[in-house]
């Protein structure tokens, strides 16, 4: 008997990097040892036919999380992180949101009193900004970034959330004076709301008309701007959630010119359009999400920036809210479209969809999923090497999937607490079986084997995502050295 706690046998293992047959010996939650013919373990898993991949790392979650408008999501730190490990994820990074008012130290407090007790899988934070106070930018954020909550997220809509430019620029300089990522929801609010009023005022209140409140401008608008406001201080962003081909063009055309801009796009842009929105009475409730799914050619775009280096990750942005009065219904049928909840579910199925439609249909590698559904989020967010990889050192998080098993999405398999897919009905190919997080059998045979309150917190460090290029835009160079002379800082 060697002494590997599990050896996970006989399988094509896949990084980001590479594919190759190798037995993965585990040993005290990491990963010990790569090779052919490893002696067997305490535990051996039979994985001949099937692919070892790492644990996916699911960077976009809200869980457990408060909306601006008071509401919950559907799923608790269990739910979200059992619904994430059936599907394969071993690691979420979710937020802990302040709203305005709050103490964001505060707020990272209640965070880890809620996922302490119920998460299953290992996890970090991002923070929400929405309150860029003196005492955040000044003392609490550059804390909370010491500590291992290097990534935040700004929004530049909805009234209760947005920052006005030149609070964006309070955030991105703290982040790059710490070592920070910031990730932006990037919406124009002005656009948005105009389109809005016009639109209820002319009694056009279904859930279709979300999806023409929120113009496609609104979003490049914003976009562009979000990467004007990170040029002029030279800081990395990220922009979140992309739906749109003139939005994915600002980021490549940024990218083209060597800026540190990153994109993320989620499972609703490829699989779901502005049709779904337009289904009878309010079942469109069920797709309305920020911003909103549009149409064909979107979707064409946002696959095409999967390979050709718009995006880095792919994320569910799982945002679940019920079908009903608790969750995106508050007024039952009458509900407009500006009160219903925004946000689909989707941390179940992230990769499964991924790999079905983009694998197993020839429109990605197996390396590339890797990377944009696992890697990529770890090493955008610190992570790296310790998760988002199979390598010798790095934490035991696996998922063996049956490359050809088929499944029919059905709202009753999945293991989250919503009550809907969007996906509902749709035939998939290949679906993670078995999932490993930190040597732990977390998933197998259809059967969650561990206890709540299992998973860990994990501390992010500083990641080189977020250092700047060093190319600072002429004004800012000039004011730096006019105010050094003064003898005064800046920036
Ligand atoms: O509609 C969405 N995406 N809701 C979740 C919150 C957010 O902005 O990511
Ligand atoms: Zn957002
Ligand atoms: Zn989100």
């Amino acid at each position: 008997m060697s002494d590997f706690d599990i050896v996970v046998r006989n399988g094509r293992v896949a990084t980001a990097s590479d594919e190759f047959d190798a037995d993965v010996g585990i040993r005290d939650g990491l990963i010990a040892m790569l090779g052919r013919g490893l002696p067997k373990g305490k535990v051996d898993l039979d994985a001949r036919g099937k692919l070892v991949l790492p644990g996916g790392v699911d960077s976009h979650c809200h869980i457990e999380q408060k909306s601006s408008t008071g509401l919950m999501t559907a799923d608790d730190f269990h739910s979200a992180t059992v619904s994430a490990a059936f599907g394969g994820t071993t690691t979420v990074i979710p937020f802990a949101a302040q709203h305005r008012g709050d103490s964001l130290r505060k707020v990272v407090q209640d965070y880890h009193a809620c996922a302490g007790p119920k998460a299953v899988i290992d996890y970090a934070f991002h923070l929400i900004v929405s309150d860029p106070s003196a005492e955040v930018l000044d003392k609490e954020l550059p804390a909370l970034i010491a500590e291992g909550y290097t990534s935040f997220k700004i929004y530049m809509t909805y009234d209760k959330l947005k920052l006005e430019d030149g609070q964006i620029l309070d955030v991105l300089s703290t982040a790059r004076e710490h070592g920070a990522l910031v990730m932006v929801h990037a919406e124009n609010n002005d656009v948005i709301k105009w389109l809005a009023k016009r639109l209820v005022d002319g009694g056009l209140t279904r859930p279709f008309h979300h999806s023409l409140a929120h113009a496609r401008i609104a979003e490049s608008e914003a976009t562009g701007r979000a990467i004007a406001l990170a040029t002029l201080l030279d800081v990395p962003i990220l922009i979140v959630h992309v739906s749109s081909t003139d939005a994915a063009a600002t980021i490549r055309e940024a990218r083209g010119k060597g800026l540190r801009i990153y994109g993320e796009t989620c499972p609703q842009y490829l699989f779901l359009t502005a049709a779904d929105l337009d289904r009878d009475g309010v079942q469109g409730a069920k797709y309305c999400c920020s911003p909103p799914p549009r149409d064909a050619a979107s979707q064409e775009s946002m696959w095409l920036g999967l390979t050709n280096g718009t995006f880095q990750v792919f994320s569910s942005d799982h945002a679940p809210y019920r079908f009903d009065s608790s969750g995106k219904l508050p007024k039952g049928e009458a509900t407009t479209f500006k009160e219903i909840a925004n946000g689909v579910p989707g941390i179940e199925l992230r990769q499964a969809l991924l790999f079905s439609e983009g694998v197993r249909k020839g429109r990605l590698s197996l390396t590339e999923f890797v990377a944009l559904t696992s890697t990529n989020h770890a090493k955008m967010y610190g992570l790296h090497p310790r998760k988002g990889t199979i390598a010798v050192g790095s934490d035991a998080d696996i998922a063996i999937w049956d490359p050809e098993r088929e499944v029919t999405i059905a709202a009753a398999n999945l293991h989250d607490n919503v009550g809907y897919t969007p996906y509902e009905g749709r035939r998939l190919v290949g679906w993670p079986e078995t999932v490993v997080n930190r040597g732990r059998i977390v998933v197998s045979e259809g059967q969650l084997r561990v206890q709540a309150g299992s998973g860990e917190f994990l501390p992010c460090a500083t990641p080189a995502s977020a250092a700047p290029l060093g190319r600072s835009t002429p004004e800012i160079e000039r004011m730096q050295k006019d105010l050094a002379a003064k003898g005064a800082t800046s920036t």
